[in-house]
């Protein structure tokens, strides 16, 4: 489903051979929760999204805490799916649904203002300058996500490269259609609450880089 004028924006999509019962699972379960063109999410009360979910703590705990949202994840790494399978096992989750591959494939997909929400948290952070052009959040990114989110919709972003904070917030306010939510000073130092963590904050806190986490509102 790769468009072939689209740059591959990520890195690896596999990592160590999945365990058994992990490759059972994405061969049974999977399917079942695989977010395809004809999924239809109307008797849920809204739609949220997550790119890149990893090692899908997030995610999971999303879908958890909210059984009215149906719930959206797109990770092209296949261990990181098979994670999130084995979370729908685990917690019996009836409103998470997965898509192995390029979240933009699903976004693609989705009508306007699908979403009342779209996580992107701690993306890749293509350092070197000759891959800059591999980040996800650019131009043609940011204009999908306003058109697949509702009005008043909300755009999350975190991150501890704050090289791609600026780079974000930069391409955030060229795109205008995003409004900056900081409801006190200093706000975007610390998460929502009730956040459950993620894998790759926990690698930047170990390392003592701080987190920025940051969000936009859709404009009328
Ligand atoms: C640095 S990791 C962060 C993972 C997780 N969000 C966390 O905070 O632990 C970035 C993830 O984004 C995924 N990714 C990169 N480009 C993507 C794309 N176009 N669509 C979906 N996921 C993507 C990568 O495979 C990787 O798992």
């Amino acid at each position: 489903m790769q468009q072939p004028d689209r740059p591959r924006l990520y890195g690896r999509s596999k990592g160590r051979p999945l365990r058994a019962h992990q490759t059972a699972l994405m061969e049974n379960l999977y399917p079942l929760f695989e977010m395809t063109r004809m999924r239809d999410l109307s008797a849920y009360s809204e739609i949220w999204m997550e790119i890149g979910f990893g090692g899908a703590d997030h995610l999971v705990h999303l879908a958890r805490n909210n059984p009215e949202i149906a719930v959206i994840g797109a990770e092209p790494f296949l261990n990181g799916v098979a994670k999130a399978v084995a979370g729908i096992e685990q917690f019996g989750l009836k409103n998470l649904f997965l898509h192995h591959g390029d979240a933009r494939d699903i976004m693609d997909i989705l009508p306007d203002g699908a979403l009342a929400r779209l996580y992107i948290l701690f993306p890749d952070p293509w350092p070197k300058t000759r891959h800059n052009k591999r980040r996800l959040v650019n131009e043609a990114f940011l204009k999908d996500a306003r058109r697949v989110l509702k009005s008043g919709g909300g755009l999350y972003f975190a991150s501890d490269i704050i090289d791609y904070v600026d780079w974000a917030v930069t391409r955030i306010h060229h795109n205008g259609e995003f409004e900056f939510l900081p409801q006190a000073p200093g706000v975007w130092r610390t998460p929502y609450q009730g956040w459950p963590g993620t894998r790759y904050e926990a690698k930047a806190k170990k390392a003592g880089r701080p987190c920025h986490y940051l969000t936009f509102k859709a404009a009328a």
